[in-house]
């Protein structure tokens, strides 16, 4: 797809039915560790734990056909050592079935990422913005602008020289974005990284309106579905407190009709 200039298209899902959707449309379904903050309610994705990935990614594992599934190593399950991450790793592929797994980081993973690349696990780097180093980048900013730009540029040539199969693109500006995708053998896929990447990827629930604690400048919102469901929960609750609901249609006869109605 790359060399056939199409983008590659590529969404989270972390539930059954979003998976459904996504495969239809979709090559790639990440479950990222962005569930814990879009679905649990954690302030960052620090507290995600590989058990939590592991549900996830079972329940997207069941709604997908033939979109490339790939799970996050949640934090503190890969960066300790080669070993681990690949203990974990193998955890997630065999419990899941997903196809791959994603890292985040640059330099400091490539040793990581040839340990488990030479040994049957493909890995989706991420360089750039790395909500899992939030604490050390000091919050959730630009990266790669002026002088940090060559920072940047190492991380993504140092992941793909260790056989990352892509690499995730987050939160950088254009001119590096292009120069990047220009430089390395493998796809770049962008989230905040402009059109200059061969493909992009947005958290479903960012894109339909699910989740609206902040809003960052490079989400499109394709649908409102939050204030959708809002109005529905609202409807009910007003239903029930006048008494409008259950109605008639809603209602089981004593007598079961021929035909069987359920
Ligand atoms: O966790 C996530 O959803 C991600 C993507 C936004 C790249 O890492
Ligand atoms: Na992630």
């Amino acid at each position: 797809m790359r060399k056939g200039q199409t983008p590659l298209v590529c969404l989270t899902a972390y539930t059954t039915p979003i998976a459904r959707l996504a495969d239809r449309h979709c090559d790639i379904v990440l479950v990222g560790d962005s569930v814990g903050m879009v679905l649990h309610g954690l302030s960052s994705t620090l507290g995600v734990t590989l058990d939590m990935m592991i549900m996830h990614g079972q329940a997207v594992r069941r709604g997908l056909v033939r979109a490339l599934m790939v799970v996050d190593l949640p934090f503190g399950s890969y960066e300790e050592s080669p070993e681990q991450a690949f203990r974990n790793a193998a955890r997630l592929m065999a419990e899941t079935g997903c196809a791959a797994v994603k890292l985040e980081g640059g330099q400091t993973m490539a040793e990581t990422i040839r340990f488990l690349a030479a040994r049957g696990v493909p890995v989706m780097a991420h360089v750039g913005l790395t909500p899992q180093a939030v604490n050390t980048l000091g919050g959730y900013r630009v990266q790669g602008r002026g002088d940090d730009a060559e920072r940047i540029r190492r991380d993504a040539g140092a992941v793909t020289e260790a056989g990352a199969f892509s690499v995730v693109l987050e939160k950088v500006p254009e001119p590096l974005a292009k120069r990047i995708t220009a430089e390395i053998a493998v796809p770049t896929i962008g989230i905040g990284a402009s059109l200059a990447c061969d493909g992009q990827i947005l958290v479903s629930d960012d894109m339909l309106g699910l989740f609206s604690s902040f809003r960052p400048k490079f989400v499109k919102r394709y649908a409102e579905l939050g204030d959708q469901a809002d109005a529905a929960i609202a409807a009910y609750a007003a239903d029930v407190r006048e008494r409008r609901f259950p109605a008639a249609e809603h209602l089981y006869a004593n007598e079961t009709k021929a035909g069987g109605v359920t």
